[in-house]
């Protein structure tokens, strides 16, 4: 069924007004265009695309090894299949350490190659000088605390974190940090819940939570996670919403067994040939019977001509 009220594209301003209306903020990861695409047709405000790419696209153990082009690749797949969530994109490990110029570089490349409408990066008080440039320049920039995966080794390891005092402290400071340097949201990951309400309450911009309990103003998670694609992955702070690998397998086992059958293809899924007015005439003629066209008959689409831009069809015209 028709939307009522049509939907508009979610801008920066939308998602910090959502703060002030107490209206949950959705984000979720995508990394291509197939899985946007169905993002996108469902109500998630935030599309995130990830550095977790490392680890759910490339198969790395951590983010550490993702580069700037990397991002740039997914988020322009991630674009071409997005309509209304905002695209923030991730700022991969060293791409804004190094120097605020290198940083407000990077920051322009996301946005200018990658069509990112705002970036995320991980950090607190050393990272307010580039937070700051990247805002000065036009760009809006989202924030991320606690459990900062750039920062695992120094970690010891994915660990909560802030769960002694002093560490809450700092961390209760640098959101405040982060707000004033022109964050216009912040990410929480992986801190005691209690902690992430506190400061939740403290600011005037969202916090999106990942691992901080409910009383983030939303949440995000890795959208592996939330269908289930990974059946080995359980953490606490991951609720599936499918379970999608047993699908997964189930189709490609099917798959599989009816290639190995030869089951399929079937006669459904096959093309005839057709015959050319040529080989018809030279058979009326009786001057030798062609054996027909070598074109391929079209398989009936589903009506619409490209109804959205960027979707597959089946073969085109022939
Ligand atoms: O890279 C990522 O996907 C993230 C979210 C988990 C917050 O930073």
């Amino acid at each position: 069924m028709a939307d009522l009220v049509p939907r508009k594209p979610v801008t920066v301003p939308d998602i910090m007004a959502r703060k002030r209306d107490g209206v949950p903020v959705v984000m979720l990861t995508a990394y291509d265009a197939t899985f946007t695409r169905l993002a996108d047709a469902c109500d998630v405000d935030i599309v995130l695309v990830g550095d977790s790419l490392g680890m759910v696209i490339q198969g790395r153990d951590h983010t550490l090894e993702v580069t700037v082009d990397d991002m740039i690749y997914h988020a322009r797949c991630v674009r071409r299949a997005l309509r209304y969530a905002h695209m923030t994109v991730d700022m991969p490990f060293m791409s804004y350490q190094v120097s605020v110029d290198k940083a407000l570089e990077n920051a322009g490349r996301l946005v200018k190659e990658g069509g990112a409408a705002s970036v995320k990066l991980e950090g607190g008080a050393r990272a307010v000088p580039a937070i700051e440039a990247i805002v000065a320049a036009g760009i809006p920039v989202m924030g991320h605390l606690g459990l900062t995966p750039q920062s695992v080794h120094a970690f010891g390891g994915f660990k909560v974190q802030a769960r002694e005092r002093e560490a809450a402290d700092l961390l209760r400071r640098e959101a405040i940090l982060l707000e004033q340097a022109g964050c216009f949201a912040i990410v929480l990951e992986g801190i005691p819940a209690t902690l992430a309400t506190e400061v939740s309450a403290s600011l005037d911009i969202p916090t999106i939570g990942i691992g901080a309990g409910v009383g983030c103003d939303g949440q995000v998670l890795v959208m592996q996670d939330v269908l289930g694609l990974d059946d080995s992955f359980k953490p606490k702070f991951v609720k599936r919403y499918a379970e999608l690998a047993d699908v997964v397998r189930g189709a490609f086992n099917a798959y599989a067994a009816e290639v190995r059958s030869r089951a399929f293809p079937g006669p459904e899924h096959t093309f005839k040939t057709r015959k050319t007015r040529k080989s018809k005439s030279k058979s009326s003629s009786g001057s030798g019977g062609g054996s027909g066209a070598e074109k391929a008959e079209t398989p009936p689409t589903s009506g619409a001509q490209n109804p959205e831009p960027n979707q597959r069809t089946g073969y085109g015209p022939s």
